[in-house]
């Protein structure tokens, strides 16, 4: 418990560090429909996140801009946190039923953005909003190269116990692999070490994510991995082929990948 509130507490401090203006501004924004099923301006935020989180809707663009207040308190508060450590805990209690085969080759897969190292500094940027202004590659691409990105504490604490209940694990992530030496000095940074397998994509990759991901799962499953857990922030971690006995979505109300 006390280690949760440090890490908590350590979180925000980092973030609240190197992105002040930004927190002061947000902690001036009230809580609007996130208290309840109160409509604002037509649509019900917490409604439209249940709808997201639940995969109902899909392929959306954009934040709603009436939404844009609401998902970053819901972000940068409390619940937000609550959430992930529920995933996390839920995760844990199933691990904790299985027993790791002597081959080392079941294995945890991982996504990482909004899974195991967080984009909040980025995400919570003026110019960004949380996801109500149009993805900007080139702005999230200097941020990816600064290296920075604080881990996600709940998740971390997830990696951590599978990997000292003796499984093996793998990151599989979206990010282009020209990125993989910063990637691997900020998953270090974030706490994250050991890992069996990190996958980054190839510039030559082209197409859907859920593709992309089933094809990397693919080619672990025919190395001999048997994926017992998948952890992502998107539906397209999670779905199509070989995505493991079970899979646990973290929240991400921010953007939509497919
Ligand atoms: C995207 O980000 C780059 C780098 O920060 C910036 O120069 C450019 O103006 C941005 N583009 C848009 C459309 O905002
Ligand atoms: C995972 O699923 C496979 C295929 O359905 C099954 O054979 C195996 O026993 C399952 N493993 C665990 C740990 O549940
Ligand atoms: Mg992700």
């Amino acid at each position: 418990m006390e280690l949760k509130r440090f890490l908590f507490l350590a979180t925000l401090l980092y973030i609240s560090t190197s992105h002040a203006a930004v927190i002061n501004q947000i902690q001036l924004l009230r809580p609007r429909s996130g208290s309840g099923g109160r409509r604002v301006e037509g649509l019900d935020c917490l409604s439209w996140r249940l709808a997201v989180e639940a995969n109902n809707l899909q392929g959306w663009k954009l934040v709603p801009q009436s939404c844009e207040d609401y998902v970053g308190n819901y972000m940068l508060g409390r619940q937000y946190r609550h959430d992930i450590e529920v995933v996390a805990d839920a995760a844990i209690d199933y691990a904790k039923t299985l027993e790791a085969a002597a081959d080392g080759k079941d294995l945890w897969v991982f996504d990482i953005d909004e899974t195991t190292l967080s984009n909040l500094p980025y995400y919570a940027r003026s110019d960004v909003q949380f996801g109500a202004i149009a993805y900007n590659d080139t702005a999230f691409n200097e941020w990816v190269a600064e290296g920075i990105a604080p881990p996600v504490p709940a998740i971390r604490r997830l990696y951590k116990t599978v990997a000292a209940l003796g499984f093996k694990t793998a990151f599989i992530s979206g990010t282009a692999d020209r990125y993989t030496d910063i990637k691997i000095l900020n998953l270090n940074q974030a706490g994250y070490y050991n890992w069996e397998k990190l996958i980054l994509k190839g510039e030559d990759v082209h197409g859907s994510s859920v593709d992309y991901k089933s094809q990397k799962r693919t080619e672990l499953v025919n190395e001999g991995y048997r994926i017992v857990g998948n952890v992502g922030d998107q539906w397209s971690d999670l779905i199509g082929a070989n995505v493991g006995n079970r899979t646990f979505k973290v929240p991400d109300p921010m953007y939509y990948i497919g």
